[in-house]
């Protein structure tokens, strides 16, 4: 059996940036071909080998400005399918060359042999670049690149670092300020929000369940009652499980608060319009009067929408999201991506008490790794983190950030504007990012604006890339 202080470390794996495992057939559209480019598997040292990325692309008119999507943490068909405004809207409006090209390490661009030594944001905007001049059309192509979470934030820190390959960056819902937040108290706290802003009791009613849930851990007599509300793949033995059951339970809160959208979208699992909504309710349901059993059968039903939206599960397997920790996403978050992620229970937060603990985690990048964390790294090679942006990012430009405020990473991301070069736009009452998604009739007023806003900027570099190629 898992040691319980290990348990209480993996609850945090959940809660990645993006859903990954989509299970939907993804439609890639029969004017997107998927090329291959070989790159040098070490950009910096030189180190013998190479490596194919993963690119989806589309060409457009050869006057036509070139669109990338800089890749995440995923394959690159979710990304695509995440970003149907850049594919279905704006690039046929620009008749532009749209290109989407997949991260190292991720899908189907694994480097052979395989080690982790590689894995690096350095390494990962030289593949952008020298994949970008190879794709533009003309010298005097300009180019946009376009990321969402921390796609937006390698679009922010690529426009950054390479100025003169890039002439605008849409850098959407991109936490680049997560770390800091040192405890970690953000994320928890805006997802609570969520619910407390649809009704005021629907927190009361998820904290109460988690103070009952919290009741049961030293209580093995409960854990059968536990067994037939929940319906776990493993058996509730110990203490650990019923953690794992909290946490289970607590991504499924967080994963609706991140992806309520207004309608209903399948990121990594169907949910409802409004998800949030729709779980107040169920949990409004549940707690009427005031019965223990009653309110977790509550959380029951919200498993059920979230994970089982494809009806055929047999049993809910709470250990399934954790993995071994041996993946991309936790070696990148071990060296130079920290996200402090924490749970503090009332008042900052309705979720059970899971606080941040950075020594810990750094342990644990040891054994799994053998790496030590780089907490300054980030800061000091893009100027984002945990330095005060208004300095650090001075003659910065041409970087449009949003976020949306349903956003649980939003307090990550940069919400104050820097300088005239830059632009700063919150969407009220936006998930993550909203504005890249397919518009859609139930979309807010906000992120209409914050779409036209972001259109005139790309105009406007656009304007400035063509004025400076024709100076020379
Ligand atoms: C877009 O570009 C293609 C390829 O050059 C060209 O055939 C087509 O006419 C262009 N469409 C518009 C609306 O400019
Ligand atoms: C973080 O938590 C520690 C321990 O509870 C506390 O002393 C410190 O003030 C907190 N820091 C911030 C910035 O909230
Ligand atoms: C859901 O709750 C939000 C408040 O966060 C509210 O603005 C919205 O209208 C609600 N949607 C529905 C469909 O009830
Ligand atoms: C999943 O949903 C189906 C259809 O509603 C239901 O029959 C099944 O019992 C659910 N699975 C679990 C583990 O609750
Ligand atoms: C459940 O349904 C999904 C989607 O239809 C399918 O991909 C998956 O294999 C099914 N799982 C089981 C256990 O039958
Ligand atoms: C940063 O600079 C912008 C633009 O000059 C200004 O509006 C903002 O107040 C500054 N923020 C801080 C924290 O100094």
């Amino acid at each position: 059996m898992v040691p319980l202080f290990f348990t209480l470390f993996l609850g945090v794996f959940s809660k990645r940036l993006t859903r990954l495992n989509n299970d939907e057939p993804l439609e890639i559209g029969p004017n997107y071909k998927t090329l291959w480019f070989t790159e040098q598997l070490d950009h910096i040292n030189r180190d013998p080998g190479t490596i194919n990325i993963r690119v989806l692309f589309s060409q457009g008119s050869p006057t036509a400005p070139l669109f990338v999507y800089t890749g995440n943490e995923g394959p690159i068909t979710q990304f695509y399918q995440m970003t149907g405004w850049l594919v279905g809207t704006l690039g046929p409006q620009y008749n532009a060359s749209v290109a989407f090209i997949e991260h190292r390490y991720y899908g189907e661009s694994i480097p052979s042999p395989f080690s982790w030594k590689y894995l690096s944001t350095d390494q990962v905007l030289w593949d952008f670049a020298d994949i970008i001049q190879q794709l533009k059309p003309s010298n005097s192509t300009p180019v946009i690149v376009f990321g969402g979470s921390y796609g937006g934030m390698l679009a922010a820190y690529f426009r950054v670092k390479y100025p003169q390959f890039v002439d605008g960056a849409i850098a959407s819902s991109a936490p680049v300020l997560m770390p800091q937040d040192v405890n970690g108290t953000s994320y928890a706290r805006i997802s609570t929000n969520d619910y407390f802003n649809v009704e005021r009791d629907c927190e009361g009613n998820i904290h109460n369940g988690f103070l009952i849930l919290d009741n049961f851990i030293d209580r093995p007599l409960t854990y059968t009652a536990l067994e037939n509300i929940f319906n776990p793949c493993q058996s509730i033995q110990e203490q650990g499980d019923v953690l794992a059951l909290e946490d289970f339970i607590t991504g499924a809160f967080q994963d609706m608060s991140q992806l309520d959208y207004p309608y209903p979208a399948n990121v990594g699992g169907l949910l409802p319009g409004f998800p949030v909504n729709v779980s107040c309710s169920i949990m409004s349901q549940f707690s009427q009067n005031e019965n223990m059993w009653q309110a977790l059968m509550g959380f029951a039903q919200i498993n059920n929408l979230v994970y089982n939206w494809t009806g055929n599960l047999t049993c809910f397997d709470i250990y399934g999201g954790e993995g071994s920790g041996l993946d991309p996403w936790t070696y990148q978050t071990c060296t130079e991506l920290i996200f402090p992620l924490g749970q503090y229970g009332l008042p900052n937060d309705m979720y059970p008490v899971r606080p941040w603990n950075y020594q810990q985690w750094a342990k644990m990048c040891q054994g799994l790794f053998g790496v030590q964390p780089r907490p300054d790294w980030a800061p000091i090679n893009y100027g984002m983190g945990t330095f005060d942006v208004n300095v650090t990012l001075a003659s910065a430009s041409n970087i449009v950030f949003s976020y949306g405020t349903l956003d649980p990473w939003g307090g990550g991301c940069i919400q104050e504007p820097i300088n005239d070069q830059t632009t700063v736009i919150g969407i009220k009452g936006g998930a993550h990012h909203l504005d890249l998604r397919t518009p859609n009739p139930r979309d807010p007023q906000s992120v209409i604006y914050a779409r036209s806003r972001e259109v005139a900027m790309i105009n406007q570099w656009i304007g400035q890339a063509m004025e400076k190629f024709a100076r020379y």
